[in-house]
């Protein structure tokens, strides 16, 4: 969703912010725009669609070191130029990106600023008209902000330019991420830490409803009462070059072909020295004194939520419920009377997730954060974080996210069994380097997977995924991530339950994806494929070692029944990516959709 970029130094602002900008392009947006200062000119340039297209209207003299840069995901308005940031006031003397939501911007307008004409359809003007009002009523530029602040409701995070000051950008953040980077004779501001990693890897958190003021050699944070803030640095751990496609025409490609990697680190990060399974020990008592375990968490993550319940309660035995964060925030279900909480999300930004969290907090319950971005709402505001050590997931479809999640999920459950005296019968770490190497023979499959996104997928308005069991889990995420970027209907459903509704759907020549790896339903997911053939369906079969028949499409290699869905579901990832880009889409960057999802 938007993204916001800043700089305060010595050098030319504007490319800084456009290298900026096109590092948050994978959040997803519609629109771009930059502001910078220079003397006492404050110039914005914006343009509706790429970042490539604002490259080109600010193919220009534009000098300044002193600016801010925003891309837009719309919210209040069509995506268009007018709509676009940054914001200025009536006399051009303030100029602002936001990201987030204003709740009560149309109150405010109708109570501090009814007669001030607007020029664009956003609740971000509201905000930049109401601190140049306050500041025309006497007052700084600092306490006007500061005023503004404290009247919003709603989620933001604001950068704020002031023509009669060359040397502060005026921030503040309330739910929205916003981190403040620390360089060396310069300062930056930015969504998140990978957007500005190239010119530094310091930076300080911000807490919300905090107003800060950045300049070239100092950051002054101060409380709403203006009382200075202290706050340390940290060390972002990002390496440039992994926010990098390399070789690879997509991100999403190089992400699946990450997953072998990533599968490594996690096994080395959750070991102790004597190669024993490792989870911090409080995180471990929260879990053993929990009576139900509740993961909130959204689309891919929630996915991995429903596989990770599977270990909990077979592994671990703790009840555990699953449900969809923005459900969850509107419609609480009765609570048990020791709850842990897990949240699970990539970016750790997601709004939805947040917004339960918020709420779990006030009521007094414990948190775990399983997320892949150190420092990211989520994980500073949990309890406890697990990390998923997946490396920056940058296209917007999430693959390796998916199985790091799952991973983690796993060795959680395991440390816990132990924990407990519980015999699994599991010795995950062999099982899991069994995983890894399966994981690599599907990579190297690649070519196969793109055949079969041919034969199966290349003319088809509509697909459907079914398993049962750990299949059925599988199915989901299979069928969100081919509709996600090929546009394809696609749908997951348990195999029972196709005869109570969906086989209406069944023509000749649909695609039905079904995944067998299951034992103990192999035979009954079989004879649901037999029943859509009946009807005309074209099936894709994706069976496991030991359980294939002739005739399937294509066999993972053999895994233990629960780690099933880390190797399927690679499978499934790939024939997307395929479906996709036969069909000459923006595989990487899908329409209407963010990568994170910061709004509720
Ligand atoms: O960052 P999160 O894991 O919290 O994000 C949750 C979803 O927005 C995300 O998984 C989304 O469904 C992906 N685009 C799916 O590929």
């Amino acid at each position: 969703m938007c993204g916001i970029v800043g700089y305060i130094g010595h050098e030319k602002a504007k490319e800084i912010l456009l290298r900026g900008l096109e590092k948050l392009e994978y959040r997803g947006y519609d629109s771009a725009g930059i502001a910078t200062r220079e003397d006492k000119d404050v110039t914005v340039t914006k343009a509706k669609g790429r970042i490539a297209e604002l490259r080109k209207a600010a193919d220009n003299d534009i000098d300044g070191s002193a600016g801010i840069g925003h891309t837009r995901w719309a919210t209040h308005g069509v995506p268009s130029y007018e709509n676009s940031h940054p914001h200025q006031s009536s006399s051009e003397r303030y100029t602002l990106v936001h990201n987030g939501v204003i709740e009560n911007y149309e109150e405010l307008r109708d109570t501090y600023i009814p007669d001030v004409a607007f020029v664009s359809e956003t609740d971000t003007e509201v905000i930049v008209q109401l601190v140049e009002y306050f500041a025309n009523q006497g007052m700084t530029t600092e306490a006007a902000f500061t005023k503004v602040v404290s009247l919003l409701h709603g989620s933001y995070a604001l950068g704020l330019l002031d023509r009669e000051d060359k040397d502060t950008i005026y921030v503040a953040k309330n739910k929205s991420p916003l981190l403040v980077g620390i360089g060396d004779n310069f300062n930056v501001i930015a969504s998140d830490a990978l957007a500005m990693i190239q010119v530094t890897s310091e930076y300080k958190e911000l807490k919300d409803q905090e107003v800060v003021l950045v300049q070239r050699d100092q950051v002054v944070i101060k409380d709403l009462a203006g009382n200075v803030v202290e706050r340390d640095s940290y060390t972002a751990e990002i390496d440039a070059s992994d926010a990098e496609k390399g070789v690879y025409a997509h991100y999403m490609l190089k992400e699946i072909h990450e997953q072998p990697a990533a599968m490594r680190r996690i096994i080395q990060s959750y070991q102790d020295e004597q190669g024993n399974l490792n989870i911090d020990p409080e995180i471990v008592k929260d879990v053993q004194s929990a009576d139900r375990i509740y993961i909130i968490a959204a689309g891919t993550s929630y996915h991995a939520g429903l596989v990770g319940k599977e270990y909990l309660e077979k592994w671990a035995g703790v009840p555990t419920e699953v449900h969809v964060s923005s459900e969850f925030v509107y419609n609480m279900p009765l609570l048990s009377e020791r709850p842990l909480f897990i949240y699970i999300s990539q970016s750790g930004e997601t709004a939805d997730s947040r917004a339960v969290l918020v709420e779990t907090t006030k009521l007094g319950h414990r948190s775990l954060t399983i997320t892949n971005v150190a420092g990211s709402t989520l994980s500073r505001e949990a309890d406890h974080t697990l990390l998923l050590h997946a490396g920056p997931e940058i296209a917007v479809a999430s693959t390796k996210a998916y199985t790091a999640q799952i991973a983690v999920l796993s060795i959680l459950a395991q440390v816990v069994a132990a924990e407990r005296g519980r015999e699994t019968n599991v010795d995950l770490l062999p099982e899991l380097a069994k995983v890894t190497a399966a994981i690599e023979t599907i990579v190297d499959d690649a070519p196969k997977m793109e055949q079969i996104a041919t034969d199966f997928l290349e003319t088809t308005r509509n697909a459907f995924f079914i398993g049962r069991a750990a299949d059925y889990n599988v199915s989901l995420e299979g069928a969100l991530k081919l509709k996600e970027i090929s546009y394809i209907q696609a749908e997951g459903f348990a195999g029972g339950e196709l005869k109570h509704g969906t086989i209406a759907l069944i023509e000749e020549g649909t695609p039905v994806v079904a995944l067998a790896t299951q034992e103990h339903v192999n035979l009954s997911i079989r004879g649901n494929v037999k029943e859509v053939v009946a009807r005309g369906a074209h099936p894709c079969i994706i069976s496991m070692e030991g359980l294939e028949k002739d005739g399937d499409t294509y066999v993972i290699p053999h895994v233990h029944e629960l780690l099933t869905p880390l190797v399927s579901v690679v499978a499934l990832q790939l024939i997307s990516y395929y479906a996709a880009l036969h069909r000459d889409l923006d595989v990487d960057k899908p329409r209407n959709l963010a990568k994170s999802v910061t709004v509720e």
